[in-house]
């Protein structure tokens, strides 16, 4: 029996295990964690993170063929096959700070294979990495292991969270990047020989390891450039009258541009956008590529502005003080299906808020307040910030409440601000929401889910991401 292991039990090593276990039964894999707390989530009822389908899958195939573990050099040294899915978040500090992909849980993991392994090994970096790092692993591994045979291989992972199983089950392609020795394609042929047990073999791409690397961070850095270019087009829309929605619809229908990924919102959040195209920039800038290291640089600086753009249309709207108004945040994680906040925009939004002396009442159904009040009091590495997205102080996290109820969070609340499209917002009784609200009572949809028309009739003043402005905004001054 061929045996898998996986280092790193996150977003990304326990779903993707979970699928390679269900279509391979005759394989055995094991995920490892240094965390035990995690560990321990992924072996009870209670998984340690939210994705629609993901309990079935784990349940089909726990105690059978897939195991969860803190015994991870036991698992590594017994492994044909190691997947090495740590994080590799941005480095806060030292060179490349705020910029490069700090490796050290990589290069942690990775001498740690060196010193268990007894038996050669196919080392697959499942994690996203800069382009080259597969080479300082290769030295890693063989100076510090005589007589065993490693091969790297590159195999990034493009899930997207709130949909990874499907992904997972049907993905628009596998990559697997590796040496082009005779070594280098036998382990290719090894890989790919597990996914062909559920992937069409026409949807598996074997490149040169660099190739590999490089396409996970470009895929990346063209689909959050996408939401840049559709958000930088919603702020002429609002300054023109045009509808964001038309436009995207009327752009996407061309073949060669496609409808996908041009929902204009209040910003992309989430792990890996703002992480990998800052790796990319520095990569850029480390090769002497300075002018395109700018051009995706900008892409982070559309997001950023969008992030204050809305705040200051929340502060404009409502007579440019906000200072002891509630606002009901609806929406906390960084999109639908998912609990996960990393580098959501409800982040930056919050703390502009905030700065503004707001107090907040938020609310998500996956997000839990102990989740929320961390993420608001922990500082982010600042690049390029907009001056008033600052860390919260300890004054200001008095300034916050986590409700478990819509009703409850928009009570007597000045304005709304619709942070993540969760579907159980469309469905909202806007009708009792406004009943409850302070007067005049604001809607800011930071997601375009809300039915503009219906919410006027109502009485609501909307603010909707690029969309025709409300007779009661348009008055306002200029700004931003
Ligand atoms: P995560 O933080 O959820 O999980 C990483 C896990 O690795 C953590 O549980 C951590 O405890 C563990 N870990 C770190 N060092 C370890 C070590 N030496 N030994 C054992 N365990 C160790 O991260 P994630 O979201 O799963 O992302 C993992 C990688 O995949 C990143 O490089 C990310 O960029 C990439 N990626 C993420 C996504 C996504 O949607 N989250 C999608 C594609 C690619
Ligand atoms: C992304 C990539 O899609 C995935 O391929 C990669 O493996 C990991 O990074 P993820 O961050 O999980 O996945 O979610 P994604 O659906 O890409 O959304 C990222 C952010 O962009 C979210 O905040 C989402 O709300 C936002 N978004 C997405 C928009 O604002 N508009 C869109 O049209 C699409």
């Amino acid at each position: 029996m061929v045996k898998i292991c996986c280092i790193g039990a996150g977003y990304v090593g326990g779903p993707t295990m979970a699928v390679i276990a269900l279509k391979c039964p005759f394989i055995e894999v094991t995920v490892v964690d240094i965390s035990v707390s995690r560990i321990n989530a992924w072996n009870s009822e209670q998984l340690p993170i939210y994705e629609p389908g993901l309990e079935d899958v784990v349940k089909q195939c726990r105690g059978k063929n897939l195991f969860f573990s803190c015994d991870v050099e036991k698992h590594v040294g017994e492994a044909d096959i190691v997947f090495v899915s740590v994080n590799t978040p941005t480095k806060t500090q030292g060179l490349g700070a705020g910029k490069a992909a700090d490796l050290t849980y990589w290069e942690s993991a990775a001498r740690m294979i060196a010193d268990v392994s007894k038996s050669d090994k196919i080392v697959v970096e499942k994690s996203t990495v800069p382009v080259k790092t597969a080479e300082a692993i290769e030295k890693i591994l063989t100076h510090n292991s005589e007589g065993i045979n490693f091969q790297i291989l590159s195999n990034p992972e493009f899930l997207a969270e709130g949909t990874a199983i499907q992904d997972l089950l049907t993905p628009d392609r596998v990559l697997i990047g590796g040496r082009e020795t005779p070594e280098g394609i036998k382990a290719i042929e090894k890989l790919k020989n597990v996914y062909a047990n559920w992937v069409p073999v026409e949807s598996i791409l074997c490149t040169n390891l660099w190739s590999a690397e490089l396409s996970k961070l470009a895929a990346n850095a063209f689909l959050a450039q996408r939401i840049s270019s559709v958000n930088a087009i919603s702020a002429l829309c609002e300054a023109t009258g045009a509808d964001i929605s038309e436009v995207s619809h009327s752009v996407g229908m061309d073949s060669r541009i496609g409808p996908k990924f041009l929902n204009a919102s209040v910003g992309f959040g989430g792990s890996c956008f703002q992480k990998d195209i800052l790796n990319l920039v520095y990569i850029c800038e480390c090769n002497g590529l300075p002018e395109v290291a700018n051009y995706w640089k900008h892409v982070i600086r559309i997001n950023d502005y969008q992030k204050s753009r809305f705040v200051n249309r929340v502060v404009s709207s409502m007579f440019n003080t906000i200072s002891g108004k509630k606002i009901a945040i609806l929406g906390f994680a960084f999109k639908k299906d998912t609990g996960d906040t990393r580098e959501t925009p409800a982040i930056d939004v919050c703390k502009g808020l905030l700065g503004e002396k707001a107090k907040l009442s938020i609310y998500d159904p996956q997000v839990s307040a102990d989740h929320i009040e961390r993420d608001l009091s922990i500082e982010k590495f600042d690049w390029d910030h907009p001056a008033h997205l600052q860390p919260m102080s300890p004054t200001a996290i008095k300034q916050v409440s986590v409700e478990w109820d819509v009703y409850e969070a928009t009570k007597d609340a000045h304005g709304v601000c619709i942070l993540t499209e969760w579907d159980e917002f469309k469905k909202l009784d806007f009708q009792r929401i406004y009943d409850d609200m302070q007067k005049p009572s604001f809607v800011f949809d930071g997601r375009n889910i809300v039915d503009v028309v219906q919410l006027r009739r109502i009485g609501f003043i909307v603010y909707s991401v690029g969309k025709p402005l409300d007779p009661w905004l348009k008055d306002l001054p200029a700004f931003a």
